[in-house]
């Protein structure tokens, strides 16, 4: 496949025109232009510039956030800067924001907010805001009435732009706000990343999401579809297991859209790519829709040995009328038929979802049909959610008539049932020999090790370090909710490079 190539300064132009155009609305749709690719290279003179300076990134949201903040690290770290080991001793405090829900948008003006003080202890400080929530003009200009202390302000679209607009920084004391208001089909490679982990990685594959659910922002903060060159996806996997990482988790809204837009691909023939790339153990892949999860997907799922045994398939409500309401594409028999079908090909899938409640007019009984889809479902684990309004969605325009009340309480039904139901399933597992590739010591008990299955069980064992990267058996002894423990058996495959 060719990609049409173009420079960083015409991806620029086209940025400035996204945001002097903001209110048009009548730009051409992205779908009718073809995919155009930008090479990221710094410029020179901002390479090592900040040396001796330190950075923090603080994430909040998605896989997909969190990784943006390794693009960002990278270039950060390519500038010169070190991470910090505390964020009150950071040069440049950069807030990765979500906007999914209320919560998650609060945390960061408590954070924000109390950086005020510390910016006046050291006024050379550089505060930046980006992610999802910069992508919505009444944060903006919150941040422009409220927060002085912010300097830059950036968006989803334009992660590459952020070297510039440090130095811009440094060079005026009026607050820099560069967000696109959406991107254009170009995609910027080659973009440096400074990883969090060494042995699994995320892996950019198709941005953006076309659905419009009627409660969510993203296709607002994250724009129309599109995906990356396959090709591109490949030398990056390949790239990623010559230096010692053995599972890769292809990031996207919707993974099961990717190809759409190019048309000569679909994500189960990426899948089978990435599947012949030596030295990847482990594939994953997030989040699957429902809609378009294709019986080739199932059945490429199925044969390619690499790709894991766990599907997360978020269904949000188990009611027709609910999920209609919500712009979601599937029906509860067609979401319950296509759980049979992958079930019945993918023996032993460990499945998980999410699910929203207090969606704005869902009755008693339609929530009780969504417990009714859980108990038949039997999902290994689910995110779940009390509806949280997002200005400028549809669902945020009818009347949101459930009480917080009732919304706890069937979010807490909700939960006591799903983790009854997931520790089921893990007393399923309880004296099985399971495979597990070591990530690290585990985050709560420094005297273990933690891993995951195939099927993204977190499993603790006591071992040494030494098997950090490795593939072993573990012997599960011990089952909970949300964690298995077991007692390590052998070495599978010794990680090549370490
Ligand atoms: N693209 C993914 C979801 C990304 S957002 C998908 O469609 O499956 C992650 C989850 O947040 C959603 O699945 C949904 O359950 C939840 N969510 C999104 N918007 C929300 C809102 N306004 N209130 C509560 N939960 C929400
Ligand atoms: Fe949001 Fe729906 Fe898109 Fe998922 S598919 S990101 S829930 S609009
Ligand atoms: Fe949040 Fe944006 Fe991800 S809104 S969930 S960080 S795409």
């Amino acid at each position: 496949m060719s990609k049409d190539l173009i420079s960083l300064d015409e991806l620029m132009k086209l940025g400035q025109d996204a945001m002097d155009n903001a209110g048009n609305k009548h730009r051409p749709s992205m779908q009718e232009k073809d995919l155009q690719v930008a090479t990221y290279q710094m410029p020179i003179h901002l390479k090592d510039s900040m040396q001796g300076k330190q950075y923090s990134i603080l994430t909040y949201g998605c896989q997909m956030n969190e990784h943006d903040s390794e693009i960002m690290a990278g270039l950060l770290q390519e500038m010169g800067y070190t991470q910090a080991s505390d964020v009150d001793e950071a040069d440049f405090i950069l807030f990765n924001t979500c906007a999914v829900r209320e919560n998650a948008e609060s945390k960061v003006w408590g954070e924000v907010g109390r950086l005020k003080p510390l910016k006046r202890l050291n006024p050379g400080m550089i505060i930046g805001i980006c992610g999802c929530m910069a992508q919505e003009e009444p944060v903006r200009q919150r941040i422009q009435a409220k927060y002085p202390q912010v300097d830059i302000v950036f968006g989803t679209h334009n992660v590459h732009r952020l070297p510039e607009l440090i130095e811009q920084a440094q060079q005026t004391k009026e607050a820099i706000f560069e967000v696109w208001e959406e991107a254009q089909p170009v995609l910027v490679e080659n973009m440096p990343k400074a990883r969090m982990e060494g042995t699994k990685a995320w892996v950019n594959i198709h941005y953006g999401c076309n659905k419009f659910c009627t409660y969510c922002i993203v296709p607002y903060t994250r724009g129309r579809e599109r995906s990356r060159i396959p090709s591109d996806v490949v030398a990056e996997v390949e790239e990623l297991a010559k230096t010692g990482f053995r599972e890769i988790t292809l990031l996207g809204q919707n993974v099961n859209d990717y190809g759409l837009d190019l048309k000569t691909v679909d994500f189960a023939d990426l899948l089978e790519q990435v599947n012949r790339v030596d030295g990847i153990d482990r594939i994953r892949f997030t989040t699957s829709n429902p809609w378009n999860f294709t019986d080739k997907l199932i059945d490429t799922i199925a044969h390619s040995k690499n790709v894991c045994e766990h599907i997360h398939l978020p269904v949000q409500s188990g009611n027709n009328d609910v999920l209609k309401r919500m712009n979601r594409s599937h029906t509860r028999e067609y979401y319950m038929e296509l759980v049979d079908k992958i079930r019945s090909s993918i023996p032993d899938v460990a499945l998980t979802t999410d699910i929203i409640v207090g969606f704005p007019g869902e009755t008693e009984e339609q929530f009780l049909d969504t417990l009714d889809l859980l108990q038949r479902i039997r999902y290994d684990g689910a995110y779940t959610f009390i509806y949280s309004p997002r200005k400028g969605t549809p669902a945020a325009k009818w009347e949101d008539n459930i009480t917080m009340e009732v919304k706890k309480d069937r979010l807490n039904r909700l939960m006591e049932l799903q983790n009854q139901i997931s520790l089921e399933k893990n007393l399923r597992l309880q004296g099985k020999v399971v495979e597990v590739l070591v990530e690290g010591v585990s985050k709560t008990n420094p005297d273990m090790l933690s891993g995951r299955t195939r099927t993204n069980k977190l499993v603790h064992f006591k071992g040494s370090e030494k098997r950090i990267g490795q593939l072993v058996m573990v012997e599960i002894a011990d089952v909970q909710t949300w964690t298995l423990k077991g007692s390590l058996l052998e070495v599978k495959d010794a990680a090549p490079n370490r």
